[in-house]
């Protein structure tokens, strides 16, 4: 079965084609960070319209990539929600009306199951096996910080969540303190490695509260505060020393948790998704507990930690081969802009 994926529920648009059998046969993703640079954030409405530009170039693009044919489509997975409403519905318009005038079902996908399910489609060192379910995933990405036990496709029980903050917001925020550029992550992550350890007493929220909730908002005011009292004094070298010091309370606190999500559920297992997942410090955290604490944790290749096709292609066959009544040809679409992942089930055998 060969499924086109369609991502564009933010401000990456994303297609993809993978088959059943002889796996992820091409991806192409157009990023729109560029343009939304000079607005320190994403414009929901210049999302959209980008999108629409994109989608069908990218879609020629994957085809000619796979060497295969409009025709040769068996079915079309897109990302239903969580996200934007205008960016959702252009890949819901694209996936519905080539799915009628293919006469091939579609599928809507709930876009961090597609984050979830991504280790699953390529690990992320060549030759290593992808994780067997149950496991314990920690989803952090730009919306979302959640620490979720699978047991398998659809089968998903919530842990965790932040209870404000997403991860990947408290970056970003971080990021704009600090003068850097968006998206912030990566620029937070890299500054950091010039910062000595300690230099600043950061906050590591609720790391005791006994349960397996976050809250970065406070992270994020202790930041602010700190560069408010250096006022214009902020050298290079206090900028790194923030960055330092602010990664590392993150990483302490989803390092923690993970750990004790792990405890709790009695798994042996730990996915990371999201585009957080693509952090190095987080990464050089969990290796070493995962060393000391003898269990497994299993990351998506770089490429597809942030938003892409791939997985949205990949969570529709998976979604598709467990409950083929899920394809629908009814084309009288809709997008889910708030959708709770929990709330996902999948039809009863
Ligand atoms: O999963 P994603 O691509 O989009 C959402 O579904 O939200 O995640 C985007 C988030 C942004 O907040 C971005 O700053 C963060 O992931 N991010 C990173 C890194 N790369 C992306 N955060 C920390 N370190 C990184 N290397
Ligand atoms: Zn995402």
């Amino acid at each position: 079965m060969l499924v086109l994926g369609i991502e564009s529920s933010c401000d990456e648009t994303g297609l993809a084609l993978y088959d059943t059998e002889a796996g992820l046969l091409a991806h192409a993703l157009h990023s729109q960070v560029a343009m939304h640079r000079d607005y320190g954030g994403v414009v929901p409405e210049l999302a959209s319209r980008d999108h629409i530009r994109r989608v069908l170039p990218l879609l020629q693009q994957v085809l000619e990539q796979a060497g295969r044919q409009r025709g040769d489509i068996d079915a079309i997975a897109f990302t239903q929600g969580p996200g934007l409403a205008g960016a959702l519905l252009v890949g819901a318009s694209v996936a519905n009306a080539l799915g009628f005038a293919l006469g091939v079902p579609m599928l809507g996908v709930h876009h961090l199951e597609g984050h979830l399910l991504s280790p699953l489609l390529a690990p992320a060192a060549p030759g290593s096996a992808p994780p067997a379910f149950p496991f314990v995933a920690l989803l952090v990405s730009g919306g979302h910080t959640q620490l979720m036990e699978v047991r398998g496709v659809g089968d998903y029980a919530l842990l965790g969540e932040t209870l404000d903050d997403a991860a990947g917001e408290a970056f970003d925020k971080t990021a704009k303190l600090l003068g850097l550029g968006y998206p912030g992550g990566p620029e937070v992550s890299r500054l950091a490695e010039f910062g000595v350890p300690g230099a600043f007493d950061l906050p590591r929220p609720m790391l005791h509260s006994g349960n397996l909730d976050f809250s970065f908002a406070g992270l994020k005011t202790a930041v602010l505060t700190q560069s408010r009292k250096l006022g214009s004094n902020l050298c290079e070298q206090d900028r790194a020393n923030l960055a330092r010091s602010f990664v590392d309370a993150i990483v302490d606190v989803l390092g923690a948790k993970s750990l004790a999500a792990l405890k709790r559920t009695g798994h042996k297992r730990l996915v990371v998704a999201g585009g957080v997942g693509a952090n190095r410090q987080l990464r050089e955290r969990l290796d070493d507990l995962a060393r000391r604490h003898r269990f497994e944790v299993h990351y998506p290749p770089l490429d597809l930690c942030t938003d892409n096709g791939a997985m949205i292609a990949f969570a529709g066959a998976m979604r598709l081969q467990a409950a083929p009544e899920l394809a629908s040809r009814d084309y009288g679409y809709g997008v889910t802009p708030r959708w709770d992942l929990s709330e996902l089930r999948l039809p009863a055998h």
